[in-house]
């Protein structure tokens, strides 16, 4: 395999996305590993992760800045003191300026629990259930400076169940940003998709990756 892409993930909380990842990553054959985390917060639960892993962590505090610009340049040069190559936001809650999206413009990944462009912001899953959404689900994509917006990599959705709450959704939806995730994240890295005209463009062949199982109640798009 060509060498292995190198990724910077910024959290800002728990980190369980962070988590799936660095188990992706720990398989041989997948094109990315992760060489540095950053929080924003110094007691962002995920950065835990990155220790146990012997992942270097660094804490940016944007509160010591004094515009959103020098934070993201700190940011940038963090990230590029560890030759990253691509970056991928799990769980960051801070919005990013054009100065930082455009340095990384189409290298730069985010997942948002719901099934973009629907529902963009915080309170997805309280929004899916007042509106009465029979599908929701998970996005990545890669980022633009309108907050959750930019060319989709993959989706996956899910039914909305009777008996539905807001924590049993969010779990169900969590498990799958699990599995999205880090597969958005070998389409990128290998290669396989590229983006034209501010979209995906995906190849001719997509990587063999893992599926769920055929009568699972939910789907990823695009399949293999
Ligand atoms: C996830 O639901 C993600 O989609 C959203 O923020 C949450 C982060 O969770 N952007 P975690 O920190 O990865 O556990």
């Amino acid at each position: 395999m060509t060498s292995k892409k190198r990724v910077g993930v910024l959290i800002s909380g728990r980190g369980s996305n962070l988590l799936s990842l660095i188990e992706a990553c720990k398989q041989p054959e997948f094109p990315a590993e992760i060489v540095l985390v950053v929080s924003n917060r110094a007691d962002a639960g995920g950065l835990q992760h990155g220790t146990r892993n012997n992942i270097p962590t660094q804490v940016i505090d944007h509160k010591q800045f004094a515009t959103r610009e020098e934070f993201e340049d700190e940011l940038t040069a963090a990230l590029e003191a560890e030759h990253v190559d691509l970056v991928c936001n799990a769980g960051f809650m801070r919005l990013l300026t054009e100065n930082f999206v455009d340095h990384w413009l189409n290298r730069q990944l985010n997942i948002h629990p719901s099934l973009l462009p629907s529902y963009k912001g915080l309170n997805t899953h309280a929004r899916v259930l007042a509106d009465g959404s029979l599908i929701t689900g998970c996005s990545v994509h890669f980022v633009r400076t309108e907050m959750d917006s930019g060319p989709l990599i993959a989706q996956a959705a899910i039914g909305v169940v009777p008996g539905e709450t807001e924590e049993s959704l969010a779990a169900r939806v969590l498990a799958v940003e699990h599995v999205i995730y880090p597969y958005a994240l070998h389409l990128v890295a290998s290669g396989a998709v590229v983006v034209e005209n501010d979209r995906v463009k995906y190849g001719d062949k997509l990587p063999d990756l893992e599926q769920p199982e055929n009568g699972s109640d939910w789907f990823i798009v695009p399949r293999a």
